[in-house]
This record gives C-alpha cells, sequence and structure tokens, in this order.
C-alpha cells in the first residue's frame, strides 16, 4: 500500500524535507508550468476536498481563478473541532512543510492577496510546529515574499466553518456569514444582506467581494506530492471518484485509538482493524459514526469502502474520515443523545429552529436514554426533525437532522427498550469522542464538553 503523507519518522526540519526528494519540487513544477496549469493538474489528479464535504479541489481552485477580482484570497482550515477527528493535527506533526508548500502553490495557482492559516489557540504545539516551519520557509528562500498569517482561534465547533472561519480573521466570533466564501470573501466590501443592497444587489460580485478559496489542511499537504509526481500518480491510488489516500482517525471501542494513512476504497471493516487495532477480543462492532454529521454505518455495512461515493452509496458520508467505533455493549440512545448535545450546545442561534430544535431534540433524548420517556418523546423528536433546518445558514442543523434521524431509523428496538424498561439497558458511560490528544494508542478527550453551556459559557462545577 502506497502512503506519502504520514513518514514513519516525523520530519522536523527543512533539511529533512528536503531530502526526502519531494520538498520544493511541487512548487518549482508549478512554477514552471504556471497558475493555469498547476489547476489543470489538480483538476486532473481528482483531488478532493478533505475537510468533510469533498468537493473536487481543482474545480474550486479554478471557480475563484476565473472570477475578476481586484483580490482574491487563500484559507486553510485546520480547526479540527469535530468530534472523531485528530488528522490535521497529526500531519502537523509529521510533516508541516509539505502542508506549506501546498499552501504557497494554491496561492500561486490563485493568485492569492494573502495566505491565512486557521488553528485553534488550543492547539498549542500545533501552532509552534506551523510558526517555526512557516520561518524554515522563509530562511531557505524557497519563498521570500509569502507571508501566511497564523490566526489562533476559538474553541468552538462553528470556528470550522468556512463562512464563521473568514468573520474570526476579521476579529469577530465564529457565527457563519451568509454567503460562501467564493461570493463574498475575506475582508469583502461589497453587500451581504438583500436590504443592504447599494447598487450591486445581494450576493453579487463586485470589485470587492474578494473571493477567498478555502483548502482543509490535508487537502493542501496532498499538492506538492501531486505537482512533484503527476496526476497520474495520484489516480495510481484509490478509487477513480476518489483518488488519493486518506488519513483516517479510529476511536471509541478499540484497542489501540489512533490515526492512519489509508487508501480511499478500503473496506472501514479493515480501517478499523489497521488504524484502531479493532475492538476489544469477544466484541464485535455495533455503529460506527463518521464524525457527528453524518448518518450512522451499522454493523450489516461495514465492508463499506472508505471512499466519498461509497459511503454515499450506503446513505451516509465519509466526513473527515473521523471514525467514532461502538461495541455490542454500547447504547444507541446515549450516542444521538451525546452527539445532538454536542450540535445544540455548538448552534449559534442565528438560525433559530436550529438552536432551539436541536436544544428540543437533546432534552427529549436525554429524557429518553434515563428511561423518563414514551412515545410521546419520539414523537416530539419527528417533529423538530423535520423543521431543525428551517432557514439555516450553515450546514449544523443539517448534520443534527441526519445524525438523529438515521440512529432512530438504524436502533428503534433500542428506543423501544428504554420506554418499555423506563432505565437504559446498557448503562456503561461513555466519553464525548473531542479529541484533545491522540498518541501511543491512547486518545485524551475534552472534559469540559459536559460543562458548556448552550450560551457558550462554562458551568464552574
Ligand atoms: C459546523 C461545521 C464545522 C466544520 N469544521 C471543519 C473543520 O474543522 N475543518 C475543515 O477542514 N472543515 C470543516 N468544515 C467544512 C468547511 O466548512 C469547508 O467545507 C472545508 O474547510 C473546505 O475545505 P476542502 O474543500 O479542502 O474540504 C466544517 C463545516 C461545518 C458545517
Ligand atoms: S444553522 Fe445553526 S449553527 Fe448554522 S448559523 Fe444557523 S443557528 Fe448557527
Amino acid at each position: 500500500m502506497t502512503t506519502f503523507l504520514l513518514p514513519e519518522r516525523p520530519i522536523t526540519s527543512m533539511d529533512e524535507y528536503l531530502a526526502t526528494g519531494i520538498g520544493g519540487e511541487g512548487f518549482k513544477a508549478a512554477q514552471a508550468m504556471g497558475p493555469a496549469a498547476t489547476i489543470d493538474v489538480i483538476t486532473e489528479s481528482g483531488l478532493r476536498g478533505r475537510g468533510g464535504g469533498g468537493f473536487p479541489t481543482g474545480r474550486k481552485w479554478a471557480g475563484i481563478a476565473g472570477q475578476e477580482a481586484a483580490q482574491r484570497y487563500l484559507v486553510c482550515n485546520a480547526a479540527e473541532g469535530e468530534p472523531g477527528t485528530f488528522k490535521d493535527r497529526a500531519l502537523l506533526r509529521a510533516n508541516p512543510y509539505q502542508f506549506i508548500e501546498g499552501l504557497i502553490i494554491a496561492a500561486y495557482a490563485i493568485q492569492a492577496t494573502g495566505a491565512y492559516v486557521c488553528l485553534k489557540a488550543s492547539f498549542e504545539r500545533e501552532v509552534e510546529i506551523l510558526t517555526r516551519a512557516v520561518q524554515d520557509f522563509q530562511v531557505a528562500g524557497i519563498c521570500t515574499d509569502c507571508t501566511v498569517n497564523i490566526v489562533a482561534g476559538p474553541d468552538e465547533y462553528l470556528f470550522g466553518e468556512e463562512k464563521a472561519m473568514l468573520e474570526v480573521i476579521e476579529g469577530k466570533p465564529p457565527l457563519p456569514r451568509w454567503f460562501p466564501p467564493y461570493e463574498h470573501g475575506l475582508f469583502a466590501a461589497a453587500p451581504q444582506e438583500g436590504w443592504e443592497a447599494g447598487p450591486h444587489g445581494a450576493g453579487r460580485r463586485t470589485d470587492e467581494s474578494n473571493p477567498t478559496l478555502v483548502n482543509n489542511l490535508e487537502t493542501l499537504s496532498n499538492v506538492p506530492h501531486i505537482l512533484a509526481r503527476g496526476a497520474d500518480w495520484f489516480r495510481s491510488m484509490g478509487t477513480p471518484e476518489s483518488p488519493g489516500t486518506i488519513i483516517a482517525t479510529v476511536v471509541g471501542d478499540v484497542v489501540a485509538p489512533d490515526v492512519g494513512e489509508v487508501e480511499l476504497g478500503t473496506p472501514l471493516r479493515d480501517v478499523i482493524d489497521v488504524v484502531g487495532s479493532g475492538v476489544a477480543p469477544g466484541r464485535e462492532v455495533k455503529a460506527v459514526f463518521s464524525g457527528v454529521a453524518n448518518p450512522v454505518v451499522t454493523a450489516a455495512d461495514l465492508d463499506t469502502p472508505v471512499s466519498y461515493e461509497g459511503f454515499a452509496g450506503i446513505g451516509s458520508g465519509m466526513g473527515s474520515a473521523g471514525f467514532i467505533v461502538y461495541d455490542d455493549t454500547a447504547c444507541m440512545v446515549a450516542a444521538a443523545y451525546r452527539f445532538s448535545r454536542f450540535l445544540s450546545i455548538e448552534s449559534c442561534g442565528q438560525c433559530p429552529p436550529c438552536k432551539m430544535g436541536s436544544g428540543e431534540i437533546t432534552t427529549q433524548l436525554e429524557r429518553l436514554e434515563n428511561g423518563e420517556g414514551t412515545d410521546r418523546e419520539i414523537e416530539v423528536i419527528g417533529g423538530w426533525l423535520e423543521r431543525v433546518t428551517d432557514g439555516n445558514r450553515c450546514f449544523l442543523a443539517v448534520e443534527e437532522q441526519r445524525m438523529v434521524s438515521s440512529v432512530l431509523r438504524a436502533f428503534p428496538e433500542e428506543f423501544a427498550e428504554h420506554i418499555e424498561q423506563h432505565r437504559c439497558p446498557r448503562p456503561a458511560a461513555r466519553p464525548m469522542p473531542k479529541i484533545v490528544d491522540l498518541a501511543d494508542g491512547h486518545a485524551v478527550y475534552d472534559e469540559t464538553f459536559w460543562r458548556k453551556r448552550p450560551d457558550w459559557t462554562y458551568d464552574p462545577a
């Protein structure tokens, strides 16, 4: 199996990066062929965004580069706030240089005015690694005139949502704006709302729209390798619709939670075994959540290929390949409650049906989990699931809808048991898998989660 993003030993200096034979070669190739041809190579490679949506990267770059604009910006999303994922931090620890080279290539390809890398201020180790690597690039003279702005942002999940990320860069709280970054970019002065509209009208591109490219850190880490070795080399791995490799995180009820690089198309069952060392002896996988944004995957679908089309084929989504595994002792009502609580707390409330609906769904799930629920609670949840996405500015509300409905659909008998027995039949407590650190087969989770309140303050108790 070919892997190239996660080296066996971390690359900790520019000299080590150059010694790999790849370091600097991608940027050289891009400069030799020019911005348009660079975008063509990325398009031909079939690279898709690793931030969760899987959008074709070349098409995204071409969309930004093709707009007539006085300013264009590049933003790298390394906020990594979704439960079950640690891959961007693992990549920064393993080789920050490939990412910075990818960032420089992307900035060159779209002719960006400025480049911003956003990660959480609490990722202190990664902020330090990144800062040093940027300095190393400047000292090495590979890119003397590139300025990389590192933005250390808040812990909120929404910081990773691209429209909220632009707000944070502009010094505001992580509340998603209306229009996407390619329409209303960084520092855009064009009107956003219809009622603010001047002569240009809402959402229309103007000289001040500043189209902005937002790409995930893993997406950009692939770029220098593709430019140095070619689109065909990249397509020799993975599947035709999902070429390349993916950095998977496997946590939950597994023997050794970890991060690992696998070819796209590898069966989910093998990813759980290879990366997370499988479930404990005598146990079986009951369910896998790919983050909190997608429908649950049940044991019947463990042979699903880990690819965009593979997960779409079973009505789910691969997300950012952060897999939370539950074995046959886990309670699915508790899992739905845990993830719904996360989403409702992290909802910003700009769209009332999202904040109120996810909050109400969480309350009813908690009642069911505690054995206090009846069919009435299920009905209330069903009612809110239909409305929670009304008028939504961002995808978080859809995540709540997809995730909770899928658990209700896949495990109706577990809800019925809670109602009939007036208690949880599988009462083992499990952590909220929001990862603070992950090394040597051991995951550290964010214990402050249960104290976080819907207004984003923390219960001191
Ligand atoms: C609530 C929410 C949180 C998100 N968090 C992240 C994140 O932490 N990292 C990330 O790369 N993308 C995240 N995304 C997706 C980004 O909005 C965006 O699609 C992505 O950064 C685009 O990069 P890509 O095309 O390289 O995948 C999130 C989306 C939503 C709706
Ligand atoms: S959908 Fe939810 S999280 Fe997204 S902007 Fe609206 S209220 Fe905020």
